[in-house]
């Protein structure tokens, strides 16, 4: 699909790696909505790309306000083309830990926010994108974010990797139902990247994260998880699959 004049609706967008995509799709010439909580600072991150963007504060696993935040995009750019999933939490906790059991509300949430919120967005995004006209043979394209620790989920991250693991696991269905509406569906799962979740943490920290990643060998930059949005975006033949964007990283259990 070609980027210039289309929509982008993004979740997560006023952060790390859904904020690098808005960057990425508007110097490709796309409008973006940045869709994030009312806590972040999705209006700061708008106004920075100018009249091409727009925020919309709204929760991913909330069905009305993602359906407004749709309207709003559609009402305001004309038409939803692409919809990025990058909305995320990733608490960290033990089956069983020093104070007991895990948390089941934790892990309820993190199922809710990453998994449910994803398949939220993606159903209402592509009722949208059926109901628009087709660019030549493509309607739209939604890319979705795992995580390499659906594949390799270190200790504590039972919550998190299962959350991943679902999305991985919806990517073909999904690519199956909506092949008829001329809709792909593609899932980046990404390794380590330099996002404000890390940007906290000490530089020793951060050199360990780094230390175990092949080549290049240091943490991803939010830019590059944007440029796969791209690609993903301008190749109509990606469909389906799940894409480890990591470095050759293959996390150790600890
Ligand atoms: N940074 C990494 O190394 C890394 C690695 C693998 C996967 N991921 C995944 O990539 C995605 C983006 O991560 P990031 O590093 O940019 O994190 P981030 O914390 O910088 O951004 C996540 C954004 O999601 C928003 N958000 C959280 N819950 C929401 C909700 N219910 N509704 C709407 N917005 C919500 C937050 O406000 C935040 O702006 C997440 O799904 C994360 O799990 C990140």
């Amino acid at each position: 699909m070609q980027i210039q004049g289309k929509t982008a609706l993004i979740t997560g967008g006023a952060s790390g790696l859904g904020n690098a995509t808005a960057r990425v799709l508007v110097e490709a010439g796309a409008n973006v909505v940045l869709l994030d909580l009312p806590s972040a600072d999705g209006d700061e991150r708008a106004a920075e790309l100018g009249d091409v963007a727009l925020s919309t504060p709204a929760d991913v696993t909330d069905p009305q306000q993602v359906t407004d935040a749709i309207a709003l995009a559609t009402e305001r750019f004309g038409s939803l083309d692409i919809a990025v999933n990058c909305a995320g939490i990733a608490p960290a906790q033990k089956t069983v830990g020093r104070a007991g059991p895990h948390d089941l509300d934790v892990f309820a949430r993190t199922v809710q926010v990453n998994l449910v919120g994803t398949f939220n967005v993606v159903r209402l995004a592509a009722a949208q994108m059926a109901s628009q006209e087709p660019d030549g043979d493509e309607r739209g394209v939604i890319v979705n974010t795992a995580s390499i620790a659906a594949f390799d989920g270190q200790m504590g991250q039972a919550a998190y990797a299962a959350s991943k693991a679902g999305i991985v696991g919806l990517t073909l269905p999904v690519a199956r139902d909506l092949a008829r509406e001329l809709i792909r569906v593609v899932t980046i799962a990404p390794g380590t990247f330099d996002t404000p979740m890390l940007a906290g943490l000490p530089q020793e920290a951060r050199d360990a994260l780094a230390a175990d990643i092949p080549h290049p060998h240091r943490l991803g930059e939010p830019g590059e998880y944007g440029l796969l949005v791209r690609q993903i975006v301008e190749n109509p033949y990606l469909n389906g699959e799940v894409i480890r964007l990591d470095g050759a990283l293959r996390m150790k259990a600890r």
